[in-house]
């Protein structure tokens, strides 16, 4: 599924309706440039979700934890790992703890991921002549989720 994003304003809009219908234990992994719009996106999220605290990039601090909504949301950026990093992290314990808390994780920078998880929603955010666009696919048990409008 591919859908224009004209401005950050449809971003988050299109965030909070994911925040709102996702099931529990769903891993959202996200790719784009700088810039492309993954937090603007993630901020939309945590609106669905019933999160009202503000949701700051995690660039710095890698995690992101939100206890306050529907489910837990843990928001991760990995932009500033290097592959060897990134797998002496064990990140696959965070979607194998999702089927344990039933939580949603969504990932920043996913490509930088050593092994992806099974069942996830890939995100795929990019410039086009009118702001931004999104490709949304399910895998696994995700493959039919379609996003209630
Ligand atoms: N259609 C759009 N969707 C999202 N953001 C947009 C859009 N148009 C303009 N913007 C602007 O682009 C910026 C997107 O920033 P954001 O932090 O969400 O990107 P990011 O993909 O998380 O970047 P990074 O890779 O640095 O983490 C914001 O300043 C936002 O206002
Ligand atoms: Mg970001």
């Amino acid at each position: 599924m591919i859908l224009p994003l004209p401005d950050a304003e449809a971003t988050r809009k299109l965030g909070i309706k994911l925040g709102r219908s996702l099931p529990p234990g769903t891993a959202i992994l996200l790719q784009g440039d700088l810039g492309a719009g993954k937090t603007t996106l993630v901020q939309g999220i945590a609106e669905g979700l019933g999160i009202s605290e503000s949701v700051e990039s995690p660039t710095f601090t890698l995690i992101n934890e939100y206890f306050a909504g529907r489910i837990p949301l843990y928001h991760l950026d990995l932009y500033r790992l290097e592959p060897q990093e990134a797998e002496a992290l064990h990140l696959e314990s965070y979607w194998d703890g999702l089927e344990r808390d039933l939580g949603i994780v969504a990932i920043e920078w996913a490509e930088r991921l050593p092994y992806k998880p099974e069942n996830s929603l890939r995100i795929s955010l990019s410039y086009c002549d009118s702001g931004r666009q999104i490709e949304l696919m399910g895998t696994g048990e995700l493959l039919d989720w379609q996003s209630q409008d």
